[in-house]
């Protein structure tokens, strides 16, 4: 309505300008999240996210500033202007787009589960974990957590900090089942599977990924837009994509 354009007009620039002024952009990412980041052995924060962020800056011509953040704290982190934008594999959901505005959906992931491999002949569809003599995790705060409790409402659900945690009650025979997205838990599987999990790959939901910013910038939402488009175009999302993914 026009009530809420006039409203929403920023006192300040948009953060677009803000950027190109201080001449950095601002990253919050929490790298605990393969393929899209994570912390290498060197200590390093590496993965999709951080490769697309540098294509950013290229285009930008300015420079990259990762800005490590606790999952349950990135949103305030950028709303109290640690970062200009959230690069994290963050799903967007209605509850959050009350709070940032997203971009366009750079990828499609959806919830899976990591089972023990003992349950093989007894699970073979998420729903056969609905039952509460399953033990299921997940991490705190993150749609995985939802699509659990929401979809599995009868097993036996327990929230962990960080995704290795919620992991290693899987790989350890604590728990029966990890949900969690699918990018993530592929890559789980190939570390830590080693003959102790199966993977249920298939799915259950549907969930497009956006990079958050703060409201009312339309400015850097038509850079981000457009830059999503290109890197689409000209093959170089398809080459990180391949990087990252495909192993
Ligand atoms: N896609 C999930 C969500 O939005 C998990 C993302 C976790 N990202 C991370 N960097 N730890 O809740």
């Amino acid at each position: 309505s026009v009530l809420f354009t006039l409203l929403s007009i920023p006192a300040h620039a948009d953060v677009l300008s803000d950027i190109k002024k201080r001449g950095a952009l601002r990253v919050c990412l929490e790298p605990a999240y393969m393929p899209f980041e994570l912390t290498n052995k060197r200590g390093e924060i590496v993965g999709f996210d951080p490769d697309l962020a540098t294509l950013m800056v290229k285009d930008l011509g300015v420079k990259l500033e990762l800005v490590s953040t606790a999952w349950d704290g990135i949103i305030p982190a950028l709303l109290t202007e640690k970062c200009d934008l959230i690069m994290s594999g963050m799903t967007i959901t209605e509850e959050r787009a009350q709070k940032i505005d997203f971009s366009n959906p750079y990828m499609v992931i959806g919830q899976t589960a990591l089972l023990r491999k003992d349950l093989a002949d007894k699970v073979k569809s998420y729903k056969d974990l609905n039952n509460p003599k399953y033990k299921i995790t997940s991490k705190l705060g993150t749609t995985g957590e939802i699509a659990a409790k929401k979809y599995l409402p009868k097993a036996n659900y327990s929230s962990f900090e960080t995704e290795q945690e919620g992991l290693m009650e899987v790989v350890n025979g604590k728990a029966d089942a990890f949900i969690y997205d699918s990018p993530y838990n592929a890559v789980a599987i190939g570390q830590r599977g080693e003959g102790k999990l199966v993977f249920l790959d298939k799915p259950f939901t549907d969930e497009p990924l956006g990079w958050g910013m703060r409201k009312g910038n339309p400015e850097f939402m038509k850079w981000l837009n457009g830059f999503l488009v290109k890197v689409k175009k000209d093959g170089s999302y398809e080459k990180l994509y391949q990087k990252w993914f495909k192993n």
